[in-house]
């Protein structure tokens, strides 16, 4: 796609989301991610939706969109695996390590990419960082433990509040919480995924480096760019 203007965001999104098509397997079920970016890919894959067997989703808002679209979706424990599982990231550095959990839907988003052989992220440029941590880092936990986990990530030097909605903790499709936590510059993703995942009352933690991307479509100025990692 060529422009004589700059393309706005949005516009990134729907170019990213199109290009995921071709990462897409004939016949296949196809595991799908959460939010804005991937509303894109889901409004694109409904135009190949005779072309696949279905989607396994990440979260409930993802599963009406398919579903609303003719899109098939099977259970995660109905597919022994998937070939690629496609989704958006908050941030993403240059090992394909990422944020996510922007849209509270980390948890699931983590158990359908450990089913898929590649994960495709698809973002916008302005999700390309050099060290992960900028974007206030979502983690899920059981209510309970949510005040001590604010204080093991104090003493971390991150600042974790619960995130709210309607004035009141927001509830998940897990029906558990989220701590967002300010202040992080993660250089090891690898090791502080693994450390913040022993925390008891961590339900997940939105690093995702143990599952990082092998392939992100970054949408920028010139088009869609393909990094492999
Ligand atoms: C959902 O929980 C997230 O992990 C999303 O993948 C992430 O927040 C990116 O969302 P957008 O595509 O809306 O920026």
């Amino acid at each position: 796609m060529t422009a004589d203007r700059a393309l706005t965001q949005d516009e990134l999104k729907t170019l990213v989301g199109r290009a995921a098509l071709d990462y897409v397997v004939p016949g296949d079920i196809v595991g799908v991610g959460t939010g804005s970016t991937v509303n894109k890919f889901i409004d694109a894959l409904a135009t190949v939706r005779d072309r696949i067997r279905g989607a396994v989703s990440s979260s409930e808002a993802s599963t009406a969109r398919l579903a609303a679209l003719g899109i098939e979706v099977f259970e995660a424990n109905r597919v022994d695996g998937l070939a690629v599982y496609i989704d958006g990231a908050d941030e993403i550095d240059a090992s394909g390590c990422m944020i996510k959990g922007g849209g509270a839907a980390l948890t699931r988003e983590k158990i359908v990419a450990a089913l898929a052989d590649r994960f495709v992220c698809i973002a916008d440029e302005s999700k390309r960082v050099p060290v992960l941590g900028r974007f206030p880092l979502p983690v899920e936990v059981i209510p309970m433990a949510a005040a001590h986990i604010a204080r093991r990530f104090a003493a971390l030097g991150g600042e974790a509040t619960p995130r709210l909605a309607g004035g009141k903790p927001l509830v998940t499709d897990n029906g558990q919480h989220i701590l967002d936590v300010r202040g992080l510059s993660i250089t090891d993703p690898p090791g502080f995924e693994s450390e913040v995942n022993q925390w008891p009352g961590v339900v997940t933690v939105g690093v995702f480096a143990h599952q990082k991307a092998n392939v992100c479509l970054l949408g920028t100025a010139h088009g869609v760019r393909t990094l492999t990692f």
